[in-house]
């Protein structure tokens, strides 16, 4: 199984490729050489990350050819709005209303909308929320895989199970060999064509190490190197940059810099946002947001946390549910229930309704089994597979009992296949419109 549909090119504007998937014509941003028009490539995030044999191409896409139009129809019939309007609150109708015909909600309606807990009006704003992400992405659902290389930390975020906090946890750095060891499993025998390398904020990270193995994954492995080590500063991200990493996983968390403060004693949001400012300066795609239910946070502040990564342009909005850890200050908080999640996912669909590519997190699918299901037809439109080592597994322990925590990656990429399947998404990443 792949993770991207080869796509043609037919021209090649200046640094872009204009590239062909089934009639449709998409952008994708040049970085390999020699291409030539009606080569095959791979694209991923709009950067083109690999060329394909004319043979390979045709093979694969002749089998995508026979099922893509098939679950594009299988899409399209779960995502039709055909609500029942009787007794639905005519506040919620109205605003609906707007949203689903592209007239720009005004925030105290989205407000309101975040409020609402009757069971009909939510089912009519999660559906709204499917509707426009059909109408804008179709059925692509971007298929991410993430390695996590270190759990050795130097901050102490009250929520966090690798944090300081959390004395008793066993600390590790994957090497350089092992890492990309790990990442060609994942991108040659899993198919993985972007992948997140995610670590904790480890002071000790070897840079020059990381910059090699970012370079050899990209030159040698042919994918899309999203990182994610926390705040590593200006020099280090234009040095991975440099190497060759292109994505940017880095939440800030909450917009309320009050809350920031609270649960990051010594650290500040402006810093946090300056960073994520500073990479997308230089050139990386963003992905961001936050923690929902932290003590002391309010529906204005996940307002104003959605509305904070679409105005840092986010490519993908990165928001997950606060799970307690034992080994930290919050152990006894209670964590919000599914329905609230999948309210913040369907408003980040309406805040942001053409550009979002939209995470259903690993921390959502701990809080309920369903919320992989529940979330991609609540607005979501991409998922990440946890493509770590066995061994490190258990050991990146942010929040306890992680979900696919002991599924190899094969079976994880199997359900999810199974469940796109059901859904009619292509696990895919088309890219830019040309
Ligand atoms: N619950 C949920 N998510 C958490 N993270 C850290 N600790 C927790 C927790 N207890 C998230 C943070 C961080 C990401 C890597 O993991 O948002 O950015």
């Amino acid at each position: 199984m792949c993770y991207a549909i080869p796509g043609k090119v037919k021209r090649i504007e200046d640094k872009f490729l204009i590239v062909d998937y089934f009639g449709e014509e998409r952008k994708a941003h040049n970085e390999l050489s020699q291409i030539k028009v009606g080569d095959y490539i791979y694209a991923q995030g709009g950067f083109a990350i690999r060329r394909i044999p004319h043979n390979e191409a045709q093979e694969i896409l002749s089998t995508w050819r026979e099922i893509f139009f098939d679950l594009q129809k299988v899409d399209l019939a779960l995502s039709r709005l055909n609500q029942e309007r009787k007794d639905i609150d005519s506040r919620v109708l109205s605003i609906l209303d707007k949203v689903n015909y592209e007239i720009k909600p005004q925030k105290e309606e989205l407000l309101y909308l975040l409020s609402i807990t009757q069971e009909k009006e939510l089912d009519f704003i999660l559906k709204s929320a499917n509707f426009l992400r059909q109408k804008y992405h179709k059925n692509a659902c971007c298929v991410h895989g993430i390695i996590e290389i270190s759990n050795t930390c130097s901050r102490n975020c009250a929520y966090c199970g690798i944090s300081t906090h959390n004395t008793g946890l066993r600390r590790y750095r994957m090497s350089k060999d092992e890492i990309f060891c790990a990442a060609q499993e994942a991108i040659e025998k899993h198919g993985f064509k972007a992948l997140v390398l995610q670590g904790a904020q480890d002071l000790n990270y070897n840079f020059k190490d990381l910059a090699n193995v970012i370079q050899c994954i990209k030159n040698e492995l042919g994918a899309l190197v999203i990182i994610s080590f926390g705040e590593i500063g200006p020099h280090a991200l234009e040095r991975l940059y440099k190497a060759g990493a292109r994505g940017l996983l880095l939440r800030f968390e909450t917009s309320n810099p009050q809350i920031y403060e609270k649960l990051h004693p010594g650290y500040t949001l402006k810093d946090r946002i300056q960073e994520i400012k500073q990479a997308y300066e230089l050139g990386y795609l963003l992905a961001t947001g936050g923690l929902i239910g932290l003590p002391g946070q309010s529906y204005q502040d996940i307002l104003n946390d959605l509305y904070l990564a679409k105005e840092l342009n986010a490519e993908m909005f990165s928001f997950g549910p606060f799970l307690p850890h034992p080994a930290t200050p919050l152990e006894n908080l209670k964590p919000v229930i599914e329905e609230e999640m999948l309210k913040v996912l369907a408003l980040a669909r309406f805040v942001d309704p053409q550009n979002a590519k939209i995470l259903v997190t690993t921390a959502f699918e701990t809080l309920s089994p369903n919320a992989c299901r529940e979330g991609l037809l609540s607005g979501a439109n991409s998922v990440m597979l946890n493509a770590t080592p066995f061994k490190y597994r258990e050991l990146y322990s942010i929040y306890p009992d992680r979900a696919h925590q002991s599924e190899e990656v094969g079976e994880q990429i199997d359900k999810t296949i199974t469940l796109l399947k059901q859904l009619g998404r292509a696990p895919t990443d088309l890219g830019v419109r040309a």
